[in-house]
């Protein structure tokens, strides 16, 4: 299969926080946002694999900022890894200060996507080729997160978690 670059599931979408989607401190609600995440990063998933996909996993989510009512939100999604059938999502959030335009980055997160056939059996899924040093950053250490999300989920024995026992056994950076 032809491999791709991750510029090409890039999936920008650019909102902005209404009333109805804030917590009583006026601040946008964390399932709001997951939502928001998880549509970007499946947009991204179909564009790398052209099937369809579905949330295997959220392998991670910071909220370190909080995003305050009429904030322009900007979520922006891309392949980081492809393996066989999953494909692991970067997903990085912007906000916009309303006067300068500057960006500044509020929050990010890691999602897993499995390819599915139309009766929802996992499908094989493109290789990814990381360009820049950010792309092959996430892509050298996707696979950790991979083995640690299975482990969590039960379904790999710690023993094999390879990369991970690497990492933790101080053999990686
Ligand atoms: C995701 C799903 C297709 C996986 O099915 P499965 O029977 O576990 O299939 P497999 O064991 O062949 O796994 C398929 C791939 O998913 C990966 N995977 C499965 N669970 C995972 C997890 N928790 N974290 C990371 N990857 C996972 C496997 O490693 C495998 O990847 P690979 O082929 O690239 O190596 C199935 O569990 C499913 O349909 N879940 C419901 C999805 C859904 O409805 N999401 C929305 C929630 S509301």
């Amino acid at each position: 299969m032809q491999s791709k670059r991750p510029c090409e599931s890039r999936t920008i979408m650019t909102d902005m926080v209404l009333p109805s989607e804030t917590n009583p401190l006026n601040n946008l609600f964390g399932g709001e946002l997951l939502a928001r995440m998880d549509r970007a990063a499946s947009i991204a998933a179909g564009r790398h694999s052209r099937h369809i996909t579905v949330t295997a996993s959220v392998n991670h989510v910071a909220f370190n900022q909080s995003v305050p009512l009429g904030s322009v939100l900007t979520v922006e999604a891309a392949v980081s890894r492809a393996f066989r059938t999953s494909m692991e999502v970067y997903i990085d959030v912007w906000m916009e200060d309303r006067n300068t335009g500057d960006r500044s980055k509020a929050n990010e997160a890691i999602y897993t996507f499995v390819a599915v056939d139309e009766r929802g059996r996992p499908t094989e899924v493109p290789p990814l080729e990381p360009e820049t040093d950010l792309e092959k950053e996430r892509y050298d250490a996707a696979l950790r997160r991979k083995q640690l999300s299975l482990v969590l989920a039960g379904k790999m024995k710690p023993n094999d978690a390879t990369e991970l026992k690497a990492l933790f056994m101080g053999k990686q950076d």
